[in-house]
């Protein structure tokens, strides 16, 4: 348990599974105030309830960050359960497979709602509260796609790029109220949205072998690998750096080519 997040609270999308869960188990050991908003209602609350019984404050709201009522709802009441907010954490997202011709308009509306949209509301709706802090803070889940093409997968990866502007213009301008705001972007990270697409070939872990060879670090990221870098750039261990990307990623886009072998 450390305290670099003492007296904090924090609302987090996604907070319910994989890096999102990740993040709001490290908070709360961190001392942050912990409010998870997310569609899985079961794992949301089951979260919130084991990181109570273990001494830390935690709540669950059902929140489709696509609907900007849930998320207005969502951020208001974290606020006021907590007396304040100072974290966001936007780690909600989805991905869609197939090639562009191959969409129906409401996928690609979909996926832009969740994994764009969702932020454009999340600082819509916390700037009020926000706005009473010295200093705030919002991070930002992108990814190595908000950098590079990835095939198959169109809509995500000009979400991902959208991620990583949108959080450029969020820093600059709200920098004036205190606010830093700044991206992660996971390289291969072992999650639920990860095992989903390996459990769609006929060899999950062979495939999981094969695409973890071109990671220099020859491993895939653990959820706990991401938090961390959540949690540096939602703290003071950051002062001074807002409106850059944090690529964690075992060096998968430092290498043009690579083979771990
Ligand atoms: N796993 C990877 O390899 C990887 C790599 C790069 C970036 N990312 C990004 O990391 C973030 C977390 O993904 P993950 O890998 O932990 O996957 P995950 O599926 O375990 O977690 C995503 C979370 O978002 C939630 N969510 C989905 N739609 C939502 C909605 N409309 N409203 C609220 N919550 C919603 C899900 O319920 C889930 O809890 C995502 O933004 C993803 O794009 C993941």
């Amino acid at each position: 348990m450390g305290s670099r997040l003492a007296g904090k609270t924090a609302w987090i999308s996604g907070g319910a599974s994989g890096i999102g869960a990740a993040v709001t188990r490290l908070f709360a050991a961190e001392g942050a105030n912990v409010f998870v908003a997310d569609v899985l209602a079961d794992q949301g609350k089951t979260l919130a309830e084991s990181i109570g019984r273990e001494g830390g404050n935690a709540r669950f709201q059902l929140t489709d960050v696509s609907r900007e009522n849930d998320v207005r709802q969502s951020i208001d009441l974290a606020a006021k359960q907590f007396g304040g907010l100072q974290i966001i954490v936007n780690c909600a997202g989805i991905v869609h497979v197939g090639l562009l011709h191959e969409y129906d308009e409401s996928d690609w509306d979909r996926l832009m709602g969740v994994n764009v949209k969702g932020i454009y509301f999340s600082i819509k709706h916390a700037l009020p509260h926000l706005r009473k802090q010295a200093s705030s803070h919002m991070v930002n889940v992108g990814s190595i796609s908000s950098f590079v093409g990835q095939a198959s997968t169109p809509a995500y990866t000009a979400s991902k790029a959208a991620v990583l502007g949108l959080s450029r213009s969020i820093a600059l301008d709200y920098a004036s109220i205190g606010l830093r705001c700044n991206c992660v972007c996971p390289g291969i990270t072992d999650t639920p949205m990860l095992r989903t697409h390996l459990n769609a070939t006929p060899d999950p872990e062979a495939t999981l072998r094969q695409r973890v060879r071109r990671v220099p670090l020859n491993r895939a990221m653990a959820s706990d690998d991401i938090a961390r870098a959540v949690l540096y750039l939602s703290c003071d261990d950051s002062s001074g750096v807002t409106g850059t990307s944090l690529v964690v990623d075992g060096g998968y886009l430092a290498a043009a080519e690579w083979d771990a072998g």
